[in-house]
């Protein structure tokens, strides 16, 4: 059977030629999402921003430090135990927020690699992984901080570290919300295994 590299590498290829959408046109970079392929967690944001499209890498930029530091908090790095993607794989012009046509659009991606790294934990950072994961009338004000599971997968939601930058006073929430996500993790279990970032 493919390794789950194999599988990742030839998703991204997939991924990397894809026209579906608009945001192709003005894309610099496919921005797959990085991490760890054996992770236990997987968190999603909304979609490539600048620094993020010029680099092809998810969460680069200001957002993307202070999720670096959201994640040290509970011990987890994009370099040895957590997987980094995005609903959207295109920055959307001027940083907009991607429409739901375009998310529905790439979400085959997501969900393929989801099911290559079964992670058991997904994160939705924000507003936008919160429509398109947990349900498209759904509020990251109503349902941050609980869980539910679905499919056999555990999903939490939090702010979105852009809107943490924003808004400081949502941040202990947010930590809140990352302490349960550390608490769910010794739960279930850390996973050892290979630790390399792809
Ligand atoms: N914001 C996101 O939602 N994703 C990124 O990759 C960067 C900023």
């Amino acid at each position: 059977m493919d390794s789950k590299l194999d599988r990742w590498n030839r998703l991204k290829e997939i991924c990397h030629k894809c026209g579906a959408c608009g945001l192709a046109a003005r894309r610099k970079s496919v921005v797959f999402g990085e991490g760890v392929l054996e992770s236990r967690v997987m968190f999603v944001g909304e979609g490539p921003g600048e620094q993020e499209d010029l680099q092809g890498r998810p969460f680069v930029g200001p957002a993307g430090q202070l999720l670096d530091r959201m994640l040290a908090a509970i011990d987890l790095s994009r370099e040895s135990s957590a997987m980094i993607c995005n609903i959207v794989k295109c920055r959307p012009p001027g940083n907009r927020t991607p429409t739901m046509e375009e998310g529905e659009k790439c979400l085959p991606y997501l969900r393929a690699q989801v099911d290559i790294v079964r992670p058991g934990i997904i994160v939705c950072l924000g507003a936008t992984a919160v429509r398109h994961i947990i349900g498209p009338a759904e509020r990251i004000t109503r349902v941050r901080g609980q869980w539910l599971e679905r499919k056999g997968y555990w999903i939490i939601a939090t702010y979105h570290p852009a809107a943490l930058l924003r808004d400081p006073s949502r941040k202990a929430e947010a930590w809140s919300d990352m302490q349960s996500v550390r608490a769910k993790l010794e739960e279930l279990g850390i996973r050892h295994g290979d630790a390399s970032m792809v």
